[in-house]
C-alpha cells in the first residue's frame, strides 16, 4: 500500500507556507508548537519551551489539564451539537455551575470573547430602552481609554490603539471614552442616556494595568446610585488569573453583567459568556440574539469542568502564592532592564528600558533560551504563565529574563 501520510515538514517551511497562505494579522514568534502538555510546549523539532502567556490566559489551567481533556472526551463520544434550537443535557448545569460561581443569576452562552461583548453591548442597549427609559436611539455605554474588548467593528470603533481602528471604520455611535482610573471623568461622563459602563478591572491588552484600590468599588457604587449597569470584561483577569476567582472580588464588587471567555474553554473549546442579574438579561426574548455554536454540548461540558477545577480553590491560591514570588522576581529586576512593572496574582506587564531592546527583541532573546512570551505595545511584555506552573519553573522563567536583559 502506498503510504499517503504527508512527511513532517520543518518549522522553517511551516512558517514559510503560512507566510504565503495566511493573512498577515498576526506576527508571531517564529516557533512552531507541534505538541503541549501542562506549563510545556513542543516544537516541531522536538525543542521544549515554558510557556509564559498560556494563550493569553486561555490556558489558565495548562495546556490539556487532564480532567478537561477527559471531560471532552467523554462528551465527543456521546454528543457534540444540537444548535439551540433543540435543548441539550450538559447547558443547564453549565449555567447552574456559573450563577453558584460568580453570584449572578443567568447566562447568556456564547463562543468567543468579542461575541460575549457584542452580547453584552445589545442587552444594556435594550436594556436601557425597554427598563431605564433612554430615548430611543440614544443610549450611551461609558468605556476607559487603553480598553480591549475584541475585534469586531462596534468594539475596534470605541477603542484607541490605531492599529485596530485605522482603516475600518465607520464605526457604531453610541460610546464615550473617559480615562481609566479616572472616577470623577466617569462620573461627568454619566447622563440619563447612559446605559452601562463598561470595563476591565485590570487592562489586560494595554500592559496589565491596575487601577488605584477603590476605583472598581467606586465603578460599583456610581453605577448603581446613576441606575445604569456596571459590566466587567473578566474574559483576560477572570477564572483564577489574579488570585481570586474575579478581579472584581478584591474590591468586593458584583457587577451588574459579567463577561467571562477564554478560560472557560479549558484551552480546548472557544467558550464564552454573559453572565447577569435575571432581571437585566431577561430583556433577551427568542429571537432577539443567538449563535449556533453558543452553549453547545461540548462547550458546556468542559466549562463545567472548568468550573469544577475553579469550585477547589486551588488553582486561585497557586496565583496568589506564586504571584509572590513573580512580583519579588520582577522586583529584583527594577534597574537591571525593567523601568517598571504592575503584578497582580500570576499576570504581569513588565516595561522594559529601551535602550535595552523592544518587547518584541526581549520576546526573541527569552524564545531562544526556551521561554515564550510575547510583547504588548512597544517595550511592555507580559507574563501570564498556567496557573499550574511550579515555582522551579517560574523561578527558571524569571532568571532567562533577566539574562535576556543583559
Ligand atoms: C479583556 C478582553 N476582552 C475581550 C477579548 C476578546 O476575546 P476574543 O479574542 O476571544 O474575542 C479579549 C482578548 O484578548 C480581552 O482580553
Amino acid at each position: 500500500m502506498t503510504n499517503h501520510a504527508t512527511p513532517a515538514r520543518s518549522s522553517a517551511e511551516l512558517i514559510r507556507v503560512e507566510e504565503a497562505t495566511l493573512a498577515h494579522n498576526y506576527h508571531p514568534l517564529p516557533v512552531v508548537v507541534a505538541r503541549a502538555e501542562g506549563a510545556w510546549v513542543e516544537d516541531v523539532e522536538g525543542r521544549r519551551y515554558l510557556d509564559m502567556l498560556a494563550g493569553y490566559s486561555a490556558l489558565n489551567f495548562g495546556h490539556r489539564h487532564p480532567a478537561l481533556v477527559e471531560a471532552a472526551h467523554r462528551q465527543l463520544d456521546r454528543l457534540t451539537l444540537t444548535s439551540r434550537a433543540f435543548h441539550n443535557d450538559r447547558l443547564a448545569g453549565f449555567a447552574e455551575g456559573l450563577a453558584e460561581l460568580t453570584g449572578l443569576d443567568m447566562t447568556l452562552p456564547m463562543n468567543t470573547g468579542a461575541e460575549a461583548v457584542e452580547s453584552a453591548i445589545k442587552v444594556a442597549r435594550r436594556w436601557a430602552y425597554r427598563v431605564r427609559g433612554v430615548p430611543e436611539e440614544r443610549a450611551t455605554i461609558v468605556v476607559a481609554e487603553g480598553n480591549f474588548h475584541g475585534r469586531t467593528t462596534t468594539i475596534v470603533g470605541f477603542s484607541d490603539d490605531p492599529d485596530a481602528r485605522d482603516g475600518f471604520g465607520p464605526f457604531t455611535p453610541g460610546f464615550r471614552t473617559v480615562p481609566y482610573n479616572d472616577l470623577a471623568a466617569l462620573e461627568a461622563a454619566v447622563d440619563h442616556t447612559t446605559a452601562a459602563v463598561l470595563i476591565e478591572p485590570i487592562q489586560g491588552e494595554a500592559g496589565v494595568v491596575i487601577p488605584d484600590d477603590g476605583y472598581l468599588a467606586g465603578v460599583r457604587e456610581l453605577t448603581s446610585r446613576a441606575g445604569v449597569l456596571c459590566i466587567a470584561d473578566e474574559i483576560q483577569s477572570g477564572l483564577g488569573r489574579t488570585g481570586t476567582t474575579l478581579a472584581v472580588e478584591h474590591e468586593g464588587v458584583l457587577p451588574d453583567l459579567l463577561l467571562l471567555g477564554k478560560a472557560l474553554g479549558g484551552g480546548i473549546v472557544p467558550v464564552s459568556a454573559v453572565v447577569g442579574r435575571r432581571d437585566v438579561l431577561s430583556v433577551l426574548t427568542p429571537g432577539s440574539h443567538g449563535s449556533t455554536f453558543g452553549g453547545n454540548p461540548l462547550a458546556a461540558a468542559v466549562g463545567t469542568a472548568v468550573l469544577d477545577l475553579l469550585r477547589t480553590g486551588t488553582y486561585q491560591r497557586r496565583a496568589t502564592e506564586l504571584g509572590r514570588v513573580l512580583d519579588a522576581g520582577l522586583a529584583s529586576l527594577v534597574g537591571a532592564g525593567v523601568l517598571a512593572y504592575r503584578c497582580r496574582g500570576l499576570w504581569a506587564g513588565v516595561d522594559i528600558d529601551p535602550a535595552i531592546g523592544t518587547g518584541r527583541a526581549i520576546g526573541e532573546r527569552l524564545l531562544h533560551d526556551g521561554v515564550l512570551v510575547k510583547d504588548t505595545h512597544g517595550s511592555t511584555i507580559r507574563l501570564a504563565p498556567p496557573l499550574t506552573i511550579t515555582e522551579d519553573e517560574l523561578t527558571a522563567a524569571v532568571e532567562s529574563l533577566a539574562k535576556a536583559l543583559r
